[in-house]
């Protein structure tokens, strides 16, 4: 038998192997959804398509609970936010493994994400200064510029897909000029970028493994090409400044290319999410978007609003480094704990009247959808500035914005998001 042979085959048995562990999974999960357990009932549809009712009978059974799959669950705001700011917790198994219990099946690598200290502290301090607030208000008005144009398209095309077509392209292209990409690469990384993603709710077929190892495969390639380019003729760019730590011996190539892949999968479909969620919640609440309309310096509020009540990232997870007690559980080190960031944003005891969505709440921000602790969301200055001005074109270039079909959820469950999102722009919509 040749080399060549005896590696086709054991992919094929490897794929066969991993056929049957998805299908088992998939089945066992469903078998427990169809019998009632909360947790599985996150992973399938129809239950998933509004888990806020599930969150509630969690919150319900208490702070920690166990689910059938034996998972242990945290459902309010308070032990959530305990849990990502304990120290004791981390994402690496001790034999090194990431472990959090929403993952693939396949290792993503995404850099920060699935690092512990001390290569978290060292990475995470070399990409927080290109992130950090100041810098990026210099995006502001390319983002504006942005939003404007493809609402001028919406505009004179009479309607248009409110997700593909304006949610979708604004963070792309943002990402493009952040990373100094392109434009043409655009459709490409968005293409990439929505693929990888969908896998962070875990892979559920050998097709969607393919996809996504493809994916992966094109983005190294990708970004190993730019970081070389930039290298020879730097620009004003995050890629450019990191190459200098790069030469430094701070970072190594590898670890760059998997940083490059994580700003564009954690920057790119949870912004999608937030716009889109939060045109659809303003859409459901007409007095809402009334008050946006009136005065839309209150897109601020709505981006705060929309991460609280219907968050992109519903999920994540840690795991005990050591030995420990959680609300009067004992926890053995490596045990991996779910973090429910979404049901935290529904919590009576953290939000007055949880589940109404009012862009004039008092208390703004509190929320936990940009996690907390070490691993807090480092694109959080620049997914708000995206997000205000998303919100605040919307009012103000399409006031009349109504629904031209329903709108579409994508099928995954970490990730919550609209695929698809069908609307008029109105009669009133201003040209630029
Ligand atoms: C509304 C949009 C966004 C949401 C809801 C969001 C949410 C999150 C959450 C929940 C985490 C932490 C996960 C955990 O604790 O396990 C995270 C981490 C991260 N996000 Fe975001 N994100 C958004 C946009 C962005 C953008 C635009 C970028 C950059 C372009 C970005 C870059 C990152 C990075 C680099 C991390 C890793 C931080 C670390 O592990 O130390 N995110 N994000």
């Amino acid at each position: 038998m040749s080399g060549q042979q005896s590696r086709a085959d054991q992919s094929t048995f490897a794929e066969l192997g991993l056929r049957a562990r998805l299908f088992a999974q998939g089945a066992l999960a469903y078998l427990f959804a169809k019998g009632g357990d909360s947790f599985a009932r996150l992973l399938h549809s129809p239950w998933r398509d509004d888990p806020y009712p599930i969150y509630a009978a969690m919150r319900a059974r208490g702070p920690l609970i166990r689910s059938k799959l034996g998972l242990l669950i945290c459902t309010t705001h308070e032990l959530c936010e305990e849990v990502l700011r304990d120290r004791r917790f981390g994402v690496l198994r001790s034999d090194g493994s990431y472990g959090d219990p929403t993952a693939a099946a396949v290792d993503l690598q995404l850099s920060l994400l699935e690092l512990d200290p001390p290569d978290h502290t060292r990475i995470r301090r070399l990409a927080a200064p290109e992130l950090r607030p100041r810098r990026m208000e210099k995006y502001r008005q390319r983002i504006e510029d942005i939003a404007n144009e493809l609402l001028d398209e919406a505009i004179a095309r009479g309607s248009f897909d409110l997700v593909r077509d304006y949610a979708s392209l604004l963070p792309i292209r943002v990402i493009c000029d952040l990373l100094g990409l392109s434009q043409v690469d655009a459709d490409r990384l968005g293409h990439h970028g929505l693929v990888v993603s969908g896998s962070l709710d875990g892979v559920r077929s050998t097709k969607q493994l393919r996809q996504m190892r493809e994916s992966l495969n094109e983005l190294d390639a990708m970004f190993a090409r730019l970081i070389e380019q930039r290298r020879a003729d730097p620009g004003d760019d995050v890629v450019s400044n990191l190459v200098t730590a790069l030469d430094d011996d701070k970072i190594t190539s590898t670890e760059l290319v998997q940083l490059c892949n994580l700003l564009l999968v954690a920057g790119f479909e949870t912004t999608v999410s937030m716009v889109g969620n939060g045109a659809n919640a303003l859409l459901n609440h007409p007095e809402q978007w009334d008050l946006l309309r009136a005065d839309p310096s209150l897109a601020p509020a709505v981006v705060e609003e929309a991460l609280r009540w219907d968050p992109p990232v519903q999920m994540t997870g840690r795991i005990a480094h050591e030995p420990l007690e959680l609300a009067g559980r004992r926890l053995r080190k490596d045990t991996p704990v779910l973090v429910l960031l979404a049901s935290a944003g529904r919590d009576p005891a953290k939000h007055e009247d949880p589940d109404r969505f009012d862009i004039t709440r008092e208390v703004q921000g509190e929320h936990l959808a940009f996690s907390s602790g070490s691993h807090y969301c480092l694109g959080a200055p620049l997914a708000r500035i995206e997000g205000e001005v998303a919100f605040r074109c919307l009012a103000t270039r399409v006031p009349d914005l109504r629904r031209a079909g329903p709108a579409v959820r994508r099928p995954t469950s970490v990730v919550r998001g609209l695929a698809s999102f069908p609307a008029f722009p109105g009669k009133t919509a201003q040209r630029a």
